[in-house]
């Protein structure tokens, strides 16, 4: 084993695809890298073709010795592809089967990428045979830092259908349950005739006449991600057999529905994230850095690296807007305030064929002419400067919890609301805690709480009795619990706890809920705030009973009206807060804020245009400040006594951040989020 990945400078560079570029091209690339501050390639993800032209042919080694060669000659790390993510026509011609299945039974053809059964026995031979090869070539190059292995797990194909993954789905599902009966009370397959009496019954929840077994649903999302995980685990097995001292990372897609990075980040050494935020969205660095957050927390706290973002426009949008002159450095710069060591593209050399070719890349079609290039330039020479935030850490006191198998469970079809889907609540929920001057990490159902004052819970349709006792335990011992609608359902097996939900946590929010009231496109019902305020909800209302808790807001509408909408109760030492509705993001910030400053949280206003974070070491706290804002000018109060990071000029604490602005500000003492005020702005803070 390796001791993780920690780079004491911050890498900058991408994804070099030399095989589509003629050797002289190849030096080109090492000059022009030198010049704009490249020091870190990923090299050779769709390599395979070049590397084993046949099956029976000799590996084509020569051409990547050279390319690496100059890579080294030029001072560049290289983070090496095991090759194995877009296999060759060849394989399918050997291995027709080896071609994945969809749901309706459709076997998919040659012609894209990610073409694989993650079952077939042919295809995994051929990656272990083409990864030893790989490994075994370079494992003392001296340019190798770091392995790639494969390429985003599960973005094109993340489950597959055919009879192969169906064998082993049953022999995943004896592993889980034992025996066959245990299977059948935990499917509920009382319901509908569905009792299975021999393994080889159970088939993957295929099409079918009309809803499948939720519980057959879930396990099979959970086999799906375990099988690509048994994967990945095939490339690392050999590649720390063979290089035990170069540390393996996998490029994770952030909020990937189908594969649970939870499990997958464990077994990494770096956990790395490609992010591709709409530049055509002006909150969308808002989700990014949901994402970001996401992988540090994935990474225990550690940094991580932005293994691929574009400088300008992607090719996969229906319209791709490129990126406005400011904005690629304000997202790479965004991404290093939350944790990244690393600033890292799709690709070094924008494409002259293929699919991609109108996706940018780091040298233009254009060239150096192209002022895409000069920024590249620019933030590679810049980047050098933030150097003390590559070894800083992101400190926190509130965690907002998420659960991929929550995802998948409430997203099952036969739900009282189709409506109700995982990512919005929890953006919504994330965004209220960033406008109220929060750094936020992402916590585990049954992960470590005890470092946080708050925990937030967007959505837990799906409670098991592990993760309803480590709440419990967390407000017992003075913690502030939120909790969001439609939670506590049911367990892990997708059946109901009875006698009002959520079932296990009735006593911890003093509050019960009876039933639920989804509410037609375009519908509204209204609330009553506490402070007065008269607001509404969309999508979903529940009848909450209390028993010992406070009503924070009453329904005003339908038969729901006079009941309470938000609940307050005191438990052991701490506080639990129930919204029994899917607000909007103003009055779930209003509740959150009630709950912070209940925990000795202290909170700011900020507009969510403004990026603001804090990275930390022993006796430097970094705050890192942000316009998103395209057009207006941020007029900001900081703490006194701010520094330039790298220099020791000061920083007055009244700041105007111009639009895409970015500043770092270094402090002796510790700093928050929340001491930042926005002081007079046309924006109205949210
Ligand atoms: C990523 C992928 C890259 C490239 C990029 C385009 O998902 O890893 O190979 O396709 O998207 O945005």
């Amino acid at each position: 084993m390796t001791n993780g990945f920690k780079p004491d400078q911050l890498l900058y560079g991408g994804d070099y695809n030399p095989e589509q570029w003629p050797p002289e091209i190849w030096r080109e690339d090492v000059r022009l890298m030198q010049e704009a501050g490249v020091n870190f390639v990923s090299l050779g993800i769709f390599s395979w073709a070049k590397l084993q032209p046949g099956p029976d042919a000799a590996f084509n080694f020569g051409w990547l010795d050279e390319v690496m060669g100059l890579l080294h000659a030029g001072g560049i790390g290289i983070n090496l592809a095991t090759a194995t993510a877009s296999p060759p026509p060849w394989l399918f011609v050997q291995f027709p089967d080896a071609r994945p299945v969809t749901w309706d039974g459709v076997r998919l053809e040659v012609g894209g990428r990610q073409l694989y059964c993650p079952s077939h026995q042919g295809f995994r031979s051929a990656v272990q045979t083409l990864v030893r090869a790989v490994a075994g070539r370079y494992s003392d190059h001296p340019a190798l830092r770091l392995w790639h292995v494969n390429n985003e797990y599960g973005c094109h194909i993340s489950e597959c259908f055919c009879d192969l993954c169906g064998e082993q789905f049953r022999v995943w599902l004896r592993e889980r349950y034992g025996d066959i009966a245990t299977l059948n009370a935990a499917w509920g397959t009382a319901f509908w005739s569905q009792q299975y009496g021999e393994w080889a019954e159970i088939q993957p929840p295929r099409q079918a006449p009309t809803y499948a077994n939720p519980a057959q649903q879930l396990d099979w999302r959970r086999f799906s991600s375990d099988n690509l995980l048994g994967l990945f685990e095939l490339e690392v097995e050999v590649l720390r057999e063979i290089t035990p001292q170069v540390p393996v990372t996998t490029n994770f897609l952030g909020f990937l529905k189908n594969v649970d990075y939870v499990k997958w980040a464990g077994r990494e050494d770096v956990v790395s994230l490609d992010a591709y935020p709409d530049p055509a969205d002006p909150l969308g660095h808002v989700e990014a850095a949901l994402q970001y957050d996401l992988v540090r927390s994935l990474g225990g706290g550690q940094r991580w690296l932005l293994m691929e973002q574009a400088t300008s426009a992607v090719n996969w949008r229906t319209r791709n807007a490129p990126k406005r002159p400011g904005l690629m450095r304000l997202d790479s710069l965004q991404a290093v305030a939350h944790g990244a060591s690393a600033v890292m593209y799709f690709q070094w050399r924008a494409s002259r064929a293929g699919a991609e070719k109108y996706h940018s890349g780091m040298l233009p079609h254009v060239g150096e002419k192209s002022r895409t290039w000069q920024e590249v330039k620019a933030l590679g020479a810049e980047l050098r400067g933030l150097r003390p935030l590559a070894q800083m850490g992101v400190p926190t006191r509130v965690a907002l919890l998420f659960n991929w198998e929550n995802w998948w469970a409430l997203e099952i079809d036969s739900k009282p609301s189709a409506d109700l889907r995982q990512m919005p609540i929890v953006l919504k929920y994330y965004a209220a805690l960033r406008s109220l001057g929060q750094s936020v990490d992402l916590v585990w159902p049954e992960g470590d709480l005890s470092g946080y004052d708050a925990v937030i819970v967007p959505n837990a349709y799906l409670l098991t009795a592990g993760a309803a006792g480590n709440l419990r335990a967390f407000v017992q011992r003075g913690g502030h619990l939120v909790l969001g609608a439609f939670s506590g359902i049911v367990d892990e097996h997708e059946q109901i706890g009875l006698g009002g939900y959520p079932a296990m946590l009735r006593d911890v929010l003093g509050a019960w809920v009876e039933e639920w009231l989804p509410l037609a496109p375009g519908a509204t019902l209204g609330v009553r705030r506490e402070d007065g305020q008269e607001t509404q909800t969309r999508t979903w209302a529940e009848k909450l009973h209390l028993s010992g808790a406070q009503a924070l807001a009453h329904f005003t509408g339908d038969y729901l009206a006079g009941g309470a909408a938000i609940s307050e109760h005191a438990f052991g030492q701490g506080r639990a807060y129930y919204l029994a509705a899917d607000f909007e993001r103003e009055d779930i910030a209003w509740v959150l804020r009630r709950a912070l400053l209940a925990a000795g949280v202290a909170v700011s206003d900020l507009p969510l245009e403004l990026d603001v974070g804090v990275s930390s070491s022993q006796d430097s706290h970094v705050l890192t400040l942000l316009n998103f804002h395209r057009t207006e000018t941020l007029h900001l109060q900081l703490p006194e006594g701010g520094h330039e990071l790298g220099g020791a000029g000061n920083v007055a604490p009244r700041l105007d951040l111009a639009p895409l602005e970015a500043r770092f500000v270094r402090y002796d003492r510790p700093v928050a989020p929340s001491d930042v005020h926005v002081v007079t702005s046309e924006l109205a803070p949210v």
